[in-house]
């Protein structure tokens, strides 16, 4: 089941990106709120990692930290063994929120990573037009985000994101405004990404489904203060099969290990240790049975 160090990777090569006892405060008025307790996390090269947990427990904020988009208030983030300083090209973002630039057609919102690189449009136009065709959006390429649904922005988003190739890209829950056939087909369009580009990847989502789906490993981050509260190999086949048993009762499990977060934090006890979250009512479920 859930292994104590979060951060192992397969060993075979050292993580892309990884934090070593991360932790983020917030102030709020004159307080200062613990966000993120000692979190450690490593990912191999060419990794998929999904992150699950309740709504403000701070996944959104650590994905900000591996991003660089803001300071740790302790602990460290390292890229490529290094400390990361702050934004870097190399590692992109999809954010939660739409952040296409509306003045922008699809198309140049897809090129505008290489225009601020300072290059000319006759250098990137293919890299462009093979993008556009790879998400399904040649057609829509004049076309305003305005005029787009949202899942035609979501993938855009994506486009763009992953058209400067990134060697990391951060994902902030990209589909979660979707309906299930829509999501279903960009989870598709993303794992081939994935495949065809071996870009590491590390996806935020609260769809339990989608992150056994999509990821490699999983994380759960649990809530007050956010830190890693199980983590599941999700290598084996059988997991990209979201009709396998396996696959079914490990949804439940997780299910059950985020329902008995929001559980602790609504019967305000003081602490939730691995002790006191094993007195919760839990499916039983073992990740790697020896079967
Ligand atoms: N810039 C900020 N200043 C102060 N507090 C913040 C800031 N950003 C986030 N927080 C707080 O940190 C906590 C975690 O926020 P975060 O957005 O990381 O959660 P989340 O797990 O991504 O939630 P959701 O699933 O709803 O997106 C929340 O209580 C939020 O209010
Ligand atoms: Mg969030």
């Amino acid at each position: 089941m859930a292994t104590g160090d979060h951060s192992q990777t397969s060993g075979a090569t050292p993580p892309i990106i990884a934090c070593q006892a991360l932790t983020k405060d917030f102030s709020r008025g004159r307080q200062t709120a613990p966000i993120l307790a000692d979190v450690n996390l490593a990912v191999d090269p060419g990794g998929f990692v999904t992150i699950l947990g309740q709504s403000g427990g701070g996944k959104s904020t650590l994905l900000k930290l591996l991003g660089g988009f803001i300071p740790p208030t302790s602990g460290q983030v390292l890229f490529h063994g290094l400390p990361l300083p702050g934004i870097t090209p190399k590692i992109g973002m999809v954010f939660q929120e739409n952040t296409l630039y509306p003045w922008l057609t699809v198309e140049q919102n897809i090129g505008f990573g290489f225009k601020v690189r300072g290059k000319q449009p006759a250098q990137y136009r293919q890299q462009v037009k093979h993008f556009l065709e790879h998400v399904g959006l040649f057609s829509a390429r004049q076309l305003y985000p305005h005029q787009l649904s949202g899942g035609m922005k979501q993938r855009v988003s994506i486009a763009r994101s992953i058209a400067v190739q990134p060697d990391v890209l951060l994902l902030d829950e990209p589909f979660s405004a979707l309906d299930i056939q829509l999501r279903r087909r960009l989870q598709g369009f993303l794992s081939a990404i994935w495949q065809d580009m071996a870009t590491t990847m590390v996806l935020v989502t609260h769809n339990v489904e989608e992150a056994i789906l999509l990821g490699q490993r999983l994380i759960v981050v649990g809530d007050r203060p956010g830190r890693i509260i199980e983590t599941v190999d999700l290598s084996d086949p059988r997991f990209r099969d979201r009709y396998d048993a396996r696959f079914l009762a490990l949804q439940r499990h997780l299910e059950g290990v985020i329902e008995a977060d929001a559980y602790m934090q609504d019967s305000r006890l003081p602490s939730h240790s691995a002790e006191m979250r094993s007195t919760i009512p839990n499916p039983a479920f073992n990740p790697s049975p020896k079967t």
